[in-house]
């Protein structure tokens, strides 16, 4: 595991679109693993600026995202696919085709993810994961107590998940209770992983994931046994490590 402690969520963002743009000038065709919340938008926006000076290209590139609400359209305002184009892929040269985000629409979330999954495999696997990481240590919408050993799954949404997220919400009523996330296996299985955390908020769940036993009382903790991970944290979330 190492460990990367910048100033400020700026330094965090360069640092991070530093590491995608190095993955992808390394293997142009990369399957890149994508996250939502407020904590990658930096990153984005440095991979666009990055990526209008020429520096690296989206055409051969796939995408996977970990998670997507349930019930919400492509065209909710409010879902992660919308986050997503908005963002980041409408001003990048990616393949809308190679764009792969669970669909929340979907009527069996079973065989939505038995697919995410064998989509994922027939790509050759996740090169490049990043994630953000909830006050309560969850990776994707991997809430506390999830079994380590879940793939692609739906999952219900912790009461601190959807006060946190109400934010984006115009009423907490209006935050979706289940997600569809990639499970813990599905992100194990990704080559590398890269999770960001800015503000003091994150302090603990940083300090959680890098130093407490590993248990799935606390998601991240499972990172402990990843071969290659980086954190890249700025001072106020690295500040109990
Ligand atoms: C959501 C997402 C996670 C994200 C977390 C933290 O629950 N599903 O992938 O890491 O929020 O969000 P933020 O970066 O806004 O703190």
């Amino acid at each position: 595991m190492r460990i990367i402690c910048v100033d400020d969520y700026d330094q965090m963002s360069k640092k991070a679109a530093n590491i995608v743009a190095s993955q992808m000038i390394l293997k142009p065709n990369s399957v890149l693993g994508f996250a939502t919340g407020s904590t990658p938008l930096g990153m984005y926006k440095q991979l666009i600026k990055t990526y209008e000076d020429g520096h690296i290209d989206f055409e051969e590139v796939t995408t996977f995202n970990l998670d997507e609400y349930c019930g919400l359209s492509k065209k909710n305002d409010k879902s992660y696919y919308y986050y997503m184009y908005e963002n980041f892929f409408r001003y990048v040269n990616i393949d809308m085709k190679k764009v792969n985000i669970p669909n929340g629409m979907a009527k069996d979330i079973n065989k939505e993810s038995l697919a995410y999954e064998r989509k994922i495999r027939s790509c050759g696997g996740i090169d490049l994961q990043v994630l953000g990481i909830g006050r309560n240590g969850h990776i994707g919408f991997n809430e506390p107590d999830i079994k380590f050993e879940a793939l692609t799954h739906m999952v219900k949404l912790d009461e601190q998940t959807i006060q946190d997220n109400s934010r984006f919400f115009d009423s907490i009523k209006d935050v979706p209770t289940k997600a569809i996330s990639m499970g813990i296996k599905t992100i194990m299985h990704a080559k590398k992983i890269m999770l960001l955390a800015s503000g003091k908020e994150k302090a603990e769940a940083i300090y959680g994931a890098i130093y407490r036993k590993i248990t799935p009382e606390l998601p991240a903790s499972v990172l402990q046994l990843h071969p290659d991970v980086v954190f890249v944290v700025d001072k106020e979330a690295a500040s109990k490590l």
